[in-house]
């Protein structure tokens, strides 16, 4: 028995003297390779009698366990120091530029973030700050506190993936739109409010038009005697910048949320020839964003008093705004990942967003 404790001692102390994998695994097959120490103890078992098989089987089995468990441990721990090593030698300059001659693997911006980027950009001259929310909400940020409660028909219109709860806490879900930072933004900070919001938006709807997962920008302004016509002047110049148009056809059109009141929908004129659409021109109309004044039961669900503030929010859908001005006839695009595509329709990051008016 003492024998197969001083072999254990032996070997353990080898292991715990190596530096490097290589050396562990030389030291792996002497004692435990076909032909190692360990396999030869084994193999000696045959030359006992039965009775000395069962106890000296048992010792050298715990022997062979323990010494693997060791090999185990002693594995991991130089695979980590092996990776502190690199962290700490190898720097990558991710400010570094491209070298020239070499675009093809240069990276580009996807329009939906250059979107997004000139969208935020547009705001901030008229002094709204960003704010974010979850992807996953509760049901009170995106459904109850925006009044709709939970027997109303617009539930079911949102197709909403519902997170399962097994121990019976609050329902979760992805949000099925960007209105619930509305919400947050209320109850955590005092009006006057000033936000756009952009974020990815989830709903159970997949075709050549849907996307299960889309973006939207939302926006909300809470101050005193604020008035719908403070949602068309803001509205109009925002679509005239950034469709670079001046004297857009914009027209809004009486619609219908639960949380807000009036509420209109935004159209905007469009010439289609062909495949190509020109913005500004003829006498179609697209719909682009949804809007009107914050209902007061909203406030009040976020303890303002509706005597006191008031305010507009506004929802837009990014792809549909990123399709218009490049012209990417197919949603479905977007997310494919697909380089040749992206070198097409992406941006160079060195070139910011542009949304200075063209010369007419
Ligand atoms: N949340 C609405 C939607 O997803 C859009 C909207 C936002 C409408 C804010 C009015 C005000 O359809």
């Amino acid at each position: 028995m003492s024998d197969t404790k001083d072999i254990e001692d032996k070997i353990l102390v080898e292991i715990s003297k190596t530096q490097s994998l290589k050396e562990l695994q030389a030291i792996k097959i002497k004692e435990l390779g076909k032909k190692g120490r360990i396999s030869n103890l084994m193999k000696s078992l045959s030359e006992v009698s039965t009775e000395e098989k069962k106890v000296l089987g048992k010792s050298y089995n715990e022997l062979r366990a323990n010494i693997l468990k060791a090999f185990e441990s002693k594995e991991l721990e130089i695979k980590d120091a092996d990776i502190l090593k690199k962290i700490k030698v190898e720097k990558l300059d991710i400010t570094l530029p491209v070298r020239p001659g070499n675009n093809n693997d240069a990276g580009k911006v996807h329009p939906i973030s250059r979107t997004i980027d000139t969208i935020i950009d547009i705001f901030s001259n008229f002094n709204f700050v960003v704010e974010t929310g979850p992807d996953i909400e509760n049901d009170f940020n995106n459904f109850t506190a925006l009044n709709i409660p939970d027997d109303h028909p617009a539930r079911q219109d949102h197709d909403t993936f519902y997170i399962s709860n097994k121990d019976n806490k609050e329902r979760k879900l992805l949000r099925t739109h960007t209105s619930p930072v509305q919400i947050r933004t209320m109850l955590n900070q005092k009006p006057p409010i000033r936000i756009i919001a952009p974020g990815r938006t989830f709903r159970c709807d997949d075709d050549a038009t849907h996307s299960p997962m889309f973006h939207q920008i939302e926006g909300l302004v809470i101050d005193k005697n604020i008035n719908m016509g403070h949602l068309k002047g803001l509205i109009r110049s925002f679509c005239e910048e950034f469709f670079e148009v001046r004297n857009l056809p914009i027209r809004f059109r009486p619609s219908f949320f639960p949380f807000t009141e009036p509420s209109a929908e935004i159209d905007i004129g469009y010439n289609k020839k062909g495949n190509s659409i020109k913005i500004g021109q003829g006498s179609n109309w697209l719909e682009v964003m949804g809007c009107g004044m914050v209902h007061p039961k909203v406030l009040v669900n976020c303890n303002l008093d509706p005597e006191e503030w008031q305010g507009f929010a506004f929802g837009l859908g990014v792809e549909r705004f990123a399709m218009l001005k490049y012209g990417i006839s197919d949603l479905r695009n977007f997310y494919e990942g697909d380089i040749r595509w992206l070198n097409h329709y992406g941006f160079n990051t060195t070139n910011g967003p542009n949304f200075d008016f063209k010369e007419d």
